[in-house]
C-alpha cells in the first residue's frame, strides 16, 4: 500500500535513537496493517532491549546540555516543532488514518488537538517558577525550586496516536526532560513523523528518542533502568498495574492514564437536545474507542422515551465506512479482538434481557466488512451486564433507565474505574451536589468534551495516577528541591 503526501519524508520505517534512523539491533521487524483492509501499509523496527538501553543512553547523553538551555530557548525550538505539524496536518492525518483508521476528518481534528499541547507546554515551559518561604529564624531563607526530573519515558496507546505523544512530550520537553518514546507497535507511523518533525525543527539529537516494537522487552528495559526516572502511560488498568510493578524497583515517578466506565446521566431536567448531541460526540469518537467515552448512559424515567428516540436518530445517521472515504463518521475498529469484545458485550446485554433500539446502516466497504462494528443504540440495560462494569471501548450506547436522583449517583460511582463522568440538568443544586458526588477525575455538566490543553486531564481510583494537560501537566516532570541558606546576617 503506497501513501499519498505531499512531504513522502514524513513517513519513516525506522526507529530514532540518538537523532539516527536505525533498524532494530537483530534487523527484525513487525508489520502495520490499515485496519479497514488488512493490507499492510509498511514495517518498523521491532526494538530489542539493547535498542532500548541505547536510546536511554542517548537521552541521558542529551540531558546536560537540554537542561541548560533557557526555558525561552528551548519554547521557541517546541514552538517551531508545533509549526511544523500545524503545515503538515493533512499528512499526518493521512498517515494516521492508514494506521488506526479514523476518519480523515477526525484524524486531522486529532492532529490539530496534538499540536494544542505542543504549543501550550512551549509557553508553560517559560512559566516554571518556584518560591522563597519564611524560615524559622531571622538568618535563614528557604527557596522552593523547581528542576527537571530526567530521562523521561513515555508509552503511548493506539486510539490517539498522536495527542497521546504530544500531551507527554512536550511537558517533559519544556521542562528540560529528554524523552524516549514508545508507541503502540498498532500504530508507529504518526509517532515516527512526529519526531521527524521535532528533528526538522531543530530539537538536538538524543532528546526525543522513538522506539518501535512490542511493548515487552522495551517495557522491562524503560522499567528496570535507573536512568530513566520518569514514566508516563496512557493504555489499559491491566498493563498500568504491570508497569507499576516494574517500577517500584527503581522508585519512578508514575503517570498513569488508565482504563475508564465513564457515565453520562440525563436528568429529566435536562436540555433533551444538546444531551443528544453531546451524548454523539462523547460515545462515538474515535468509534467509542477512548478512555473517556461514555460507556453507560443513564436515562430519567421522564425523559426517557424522548432521549431515546433523538439518540436512535443521530445513530442511525452514521455512516461507518473506511476512514478515507467521504462522509465516513465510523471507522473500523482497531483489530479483531475489539470486534470480538464489542460483539461479546452486546450478545451478553442481550442475553440479560436488552433490546436493540436502533442501529446505524450497513457498513459501506468493499473489503474488511468484519473490521467494523455497527453503531448500536440499546434499552434495558441493567448492572449485571458486562457493559456495567467493563470499558466496550466501541460504539455500543447503552441506555439504563433511572428514577431518582440518588439512585443515578450510586449507579454511576459503582465501578472501580473514576475517569470521568457527564451530565445533563439544567438545575443549579442538582448541578454542585451531583458535581460533587460523582467520583471520576473529570466531570463535565451539559457537554460531552472534556479533553484540551488548557484543563487537567486524568482519574482516581483504578483509573491512574497524576494529570496531564493544563499547569499540571508540566508538574509531572518537574522535581521540588528545598534550598536552605542559613546563617544570614542582618
Ligand atoms: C483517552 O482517554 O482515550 C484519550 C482521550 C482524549 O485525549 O480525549
Amino acid at each position: 500500500m503506497t501513501l499519498q503526501l505531499s512531504n513522502p519524508s514524513l513517513f519513516v520505517q525506522q526507529a530514532l535513537i540518538a537523532g539516527e534512523w536505525r533498524d532494530a539491533g537483530g534487523g527484525a521487524t513487525i508489520a502495520v496493517e490499515d485496519p479497514a483492509t488488512g493490507a499492510t501499509i509498511g514495517t518498523v523496527p521491532d526494538c530489542t532491549a539493547q535498542d532500548t538501553q541505547a536510546a536511554i543512553a542517548a537521552a541521558e547523553a542529551a540531558w546536560p546540555a537540554w537542561r541548560a538551555r533557557t526555558a525561552g530557548d528551548r519554547a521557541a525550538l517546541i514552538e517551531r516543532w508545533y509549526a511544523l505539524v500545524m503545515e503538515n496536518v493533512a499528512d499526518l492525518g493521512r498517515i494516521m488514518t492508514a494506521e488506526q483508521g479514523k476518519p480523515i476528518a477526525e484524524a486531522e481534528g486529532e492532529i490539530r488537538y496534538a499540536a494544542t499541547f505542543i504549543k501550550w507546554f512551549a509557553e508553560e515551559g517559560r512559566r516554571i517558577d518556584g518560591s522563597i518561604v519564611p524560615g524559622p529564624e531571622a538568618s535563614r531563607r528557604i527557596l522552593v525550586m523547581k528542576q527537571p526530573v530526567g530521562v523521561s519515558a513515555a508509552i503511548t496507546p493506539w486510539n490517539f496516536p498522536a495527542a497521546m505523544i504530544t500531551r507527554k512530550c512536550s511537558p517533559a520537553l519544556a521542562a528540560g526532560c529528554p524523552v524516549v518514546v514508545k508507541p503502540s507497535d498498532l500504530t508507529p507511523f504518526t509517532a515516527l513523523a512526529l519526531a521527524k518533525l521535532a528533528q526538522d525543527a531543530g530539537i538536538p539529537a538524543g532528546v526525543i528518542n522513538v522506539l518501535t516494537g512490542r511493548p515487552e522487552a522495551i517495557g522491562a528495559a524503560l522499567t528496570a533502568s535507573p536512568v530513566v526516572r520518569k514514566l508516563s502511560f496512557t493504555g489499559s488498568t491491566r498493563v498500568g498495574a504491570l508497569l507499576m510493578r516494574q517500577s517500584a524497583d527503581t522508585i519512578k515517578r508514575l503517570s498513569l492514564e488508565l482504563g475508564g466506565n465513564a457515565p453520562l446521566i440525563v436528568f429529566d431536567d435536562a436540555d433533551v437536545d444538546l444531551a443528544v448531541a453531546s451524548t454523539m460526540a462523547s460515545k462515538f469518537r474515535n468509534a467509542g474507542q477512548t478512555c473517556v467515552c461514555a460507556n453507560r448512559i443513564l436515562v430519567q424515567d421522564g425523559v426517557f422515551d424522548t432521549f431515546a428516540a433523538k439518540l436512535a436518530a443521530a445513530v442511525s445517521a452514521l455512516k461507518v465506512a473506511p476512514g478515507d472515504r467521504d462522509g465516513a463518521t465510523i471507522g473500523p475498529l482497531i483489530n479483531h479482538a475489539a470486534i470480538d469484545k464489542v460483539r461479546a458485550h452486546v450478545d451478553d446485554a442481550l442475553s440479560h434481557g436488552a433490546t436493540i433500539y436502533a442501529q446505524a446502516g450497513e457498513v459501506a466497504s468493499d473489503a474488511g466488512a468484519d473490521r467494523f462494528a455497527t453503531p448500536v443504540v440499546l434499552t434495558g440495560a441493567t448492572r449485571d451486564m458486562r457493559l456495567a462494569d467493563e470499558e466496550t471501548f466501541g460504539p455500543v450506547a447503552p441506555l439504563f433507565r433511572f428514577t431518582h436522583e440518588a439512585e443515578a449517583i450510586e449507579l454511576a460511582n459503582a465501578t472501580s474505574y473514576g475517569l470521568a463522568s457527564y451530565f445533563y440538568t439544567e438545575n443549579l443544586h442538582r448541578a454542585f451536589r451531583v458535581a460533587e458526588a460523582l467520583e471520576t477525575g473529570m466531570v463535565a455538566l451539559n457537554t460531552g468534551g472534556i479533553a484540551m490543553e488548557m484543563a487537567p486531564f486524568g482519574g482516581i481510583k483504578q483509573s491512574g495516577l497524576g494529570r496531564e494537560g493544563a499547569h499540571a501537566g508540566i508538574e509531572e516532570y518537574l522535581e521540588t528541591k528545598a534550598f536552605h541558606i542559613g546563617g544570614l546576617k542582618a
